[in-house]
């Protein structure tokens, strides 16, 4: 199934527990951060408990007493309550005060201290995405697009905040709240308590409703803003393109759809948000009338009384009430579950190629590479034809193998599988009489060097970049190899020299200065296996020259692979492969293959015709 088609099918699926277990795997080692902000939540939940309490308390034990007090015929006519009266009262208005700042105090603790978990968890969770992309394999970033990658790791793992942060406290705080308060009522008059809990369902009903529309909604909220980020960095890398065909007015047109895919879900959201909350109002309406009315039965039979029933009102509020913000939060909570779908399954994409087990670190090789009766295909369809069918070579320490062929041969295929960034389906690809299906990729990958078609430069200066497969040499030292290869010169004329920025992508840096950047950084890595997909950019001819020593000075000593171009690497190569629709049709020195008088020869002819 492709990523796409994957992307597809989730939007489709139930959010599951298992997505739950994925993301808490990385709340776990903060739990105990979360210990103190709920023990405030129990002193919190309790002391907003007896607000009503001592409501109650205000009025059946001295508002009323008070009025009584007045109606008695020994009470002076037209007087205020008894001053014992007023004192009850003053201090229980003074408690109710004191008990609200309490709570409002504790909240601001509360909310740091989840904030605490919740990032660390959140940053956790990044690192991880981040070392897990790292190790998935090359077939994942063929079919990815780069801004849907760059999406879930970013704006998806953002979204998760609400789900680790104020959602689980708030459901502590509804839970506690319920039990608290059914206790109090309990005490109160059971039947109460009973009609009360009755109702809740209903609230709860009209909640589920927006969860039956929601969900759907918000999963495709999440996939078209991943597709707005992917058509920005595609937008943003190809910018070049881009302005080159004139592309401009299109490419703001398919924006500009997506957008409005964005607006309508985003509207369709906000109704479904909007007709949840007010059909909640209206059920905790019904709820508060069912009270009143059951008080008009039960207060003139003494079942229950006048400070009970205006506790009781205020208690549905402290029932109902989170429920209905359960409701509110939903909208987070709905648009976390579809961002926490989104993460898990990139968390559960398996890199495609994994060390078997038991495999060993590859031993300092000599560079010996035999390819025998090698066949691949990109993927594992049975009905797809091979892209290299049958490849059986043999590669001799420090031997130079160039690899030449018309464009879609399979020439880079083939190098790309000695690092082991494919698998190979058929045959057996051997280094140093070692099967490399039996081995470390990391291993493997620590004794190559690769220069690709594409050369890449990483964000940092031109002296990052040539330390970068072995951070731990010296300046100086990869300075004396930027020397010994000969692209000391021209670093040395770039604006700062080795400590130039190369800025992202090192669109900076000429192709010419980068291909020798590359080749510097690829001699201080010093593999024992290089393998050169040469760039076919044509560069003036100081710089050609500056490159062919260059290449040689790497080559020298190395089991080298080299996706040629340049007559003279071919031609000094100790083995050429002509390599034809994924088939190796010829091979041998430069000599051998011309007096064959095949491919070769043609391609060479029209090689030095060119030149
Ligand atoms: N990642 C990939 N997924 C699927 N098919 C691929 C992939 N890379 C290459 N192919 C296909 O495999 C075949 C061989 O491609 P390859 O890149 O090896 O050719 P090449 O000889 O290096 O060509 P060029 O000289 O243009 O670089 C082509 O048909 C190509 O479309
Ligand atoms: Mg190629």
């Amino acid at each position: 199934m492709k990523y796409d088609d994957i992307d597809e099918a989730f939007a489709r699926a139930r959010p599951s527990l298992n997505t739950l277990r994925h993301i808490l795997r990385f709340v776990r080692p903060y739990l105990r951060y979360l210990i103190p902000p709920l023990i405030i939540e129990a002193f919190w939940v309790l002391s907003t408990a007896f607000g009503p309490h001592l409501l109650k308390m205000a009025i059946d034990g001295f508002i009323l007493p008070g009025v009584h007090s007045l109606q008695s015929p020994s009470a002076p006519s037209g007087g205020t309550v008894p001053g014992w009266a007023w004192t009850g009262i003053a201090c229980i208005a003074g408690l109710m005060t004191l008990n609200l700042a309490f709570g409002s105090a504790v909240a601001v603790i509360q909310r740091l201290s989840i904030q605490r978990a919740g990032q660390r968890a959140l940053n956790d969770l990044r690192c991880w995405l981040f070392g897990h992309i790292q190790r998935l394999s090359m077939d994942f970033f063929d079919r990815e697009k780069q801004g849907r990658i760059i999406a879930r790791v970013d704006r998806d793992v953002e979204n998760l905040e609400p789900l680790l942060t104020f959602i689980p406290l708030f459901f502590v705080h509804t839970v506690f709240s319920l039990v608290v308060v059914t206790g109090m009522l309990m005490l109160y008059d059971w039947r109460l308590c009973g009609l009360i809990i009755a109702f809740s369902p209903l609230v709860f009903a009209a909640g589920l409703v927006s969860e039956k529309f929601g969900l759907p909604i918000y999963r495709r909220l999440r996939r078209t803003i991943s597709r707005m980020t992917a058509n920005i960095a595609e937008n943003v890398t190809g910018v070049h393109v881009v302005q080159a065909y004139g592309r401009e007015e299109i490419n703001l047109g398919r924006y500009d759809e997506l957008l409005d895919e964005y607006r309508s879900h985003r509207v369709a959201a906000a109704f479904v948000r909007g007709i949840t909350f007010p059909s909640m109002l209206m059920m905790f309406g019904v709820a508060r009338g069912a009270v009143i009315a059951y008080a008009g039965y039960a207060i003139p039979k003494g079942l229950m009384s006048v400070g009970e029933v205006a506790a009781a009102v205020m208690y549905i509020g402290m029932v109902y009430g989170p429920i209905m913000m359960i409701a509110h939060l939903y909208d987070h909570l709905l648009s976390s579950s579809a961002s926490s779908e989104r993460v898990v399954q990139l968390m559960e994409r398996k890199p495609s190629i994994v060390d078997a087990p038991g495999a060993h670190s590859i031993p300092s090789i000599t560079g010996q590479v035999v390819f025998d009766q090698v066949s691949f295909k990109y993927d594992d369809d049975p009905a797809t034809p091979w892209i290299l069918e049958d490849i059986s070579f043999r590669a001799e320490p420090g031997d130079v193998v160039a690899l030449v062929g018309p464009t879609g041969a399979g020439k880079t295929s083939i190098v790309n599988l000695i690092p082991r960034f494919y698998q190979v389906q058929r045959g057996v690809l051997s280094i140093d009489g070692i099967d490399v299906r039996d081995v470390t990729q990391k291993s493997l990958h620590q004794q190559m060097g690769i220069v690709l078609q594409e050369n890449f430069l990483f964000t940092g200066t031109v002296m990052d970049n040539l330390k970068y497969g072995r951070p731990e040499v010296t300046d100086e030292a990869a300075i004396r190899a930027a020397r010994a290869l000969g692209s000391s010169t021209i670093i040395e004329k770039l604006a700062d020299g080795y400590q130039t920025d190369v800025r992202e992508r090192g669109g900076a840096i000429s192709h010419g200065e980068r291909q020798l950047i590359c080749f510097t950084r690829a001699l201080i890595a010093n593999p024992r296996i290089l393998i050169l997909d040469e760039a076919t950019s044509a560069v003036d001819t100081d710089t050609e020259i500056l490159i062919q020593k260059a290449l040689w000075k790497l080559m020298e000593g190395r089991t080298t692979f080299v996706v040629a171009h340049r007559l003279s690497t071919v031609r000094h190569a100790d083995q050429i492969l002509v390599v034809e629709d994924g088939r190796i049709t010829e091979s041998g020195t430069h000599d051998e293959l011309l007096s064959l008088n095949g491919s070769y020869a043609e391609m060479f002819d029209e090689f030095v015709r060119g030149v």
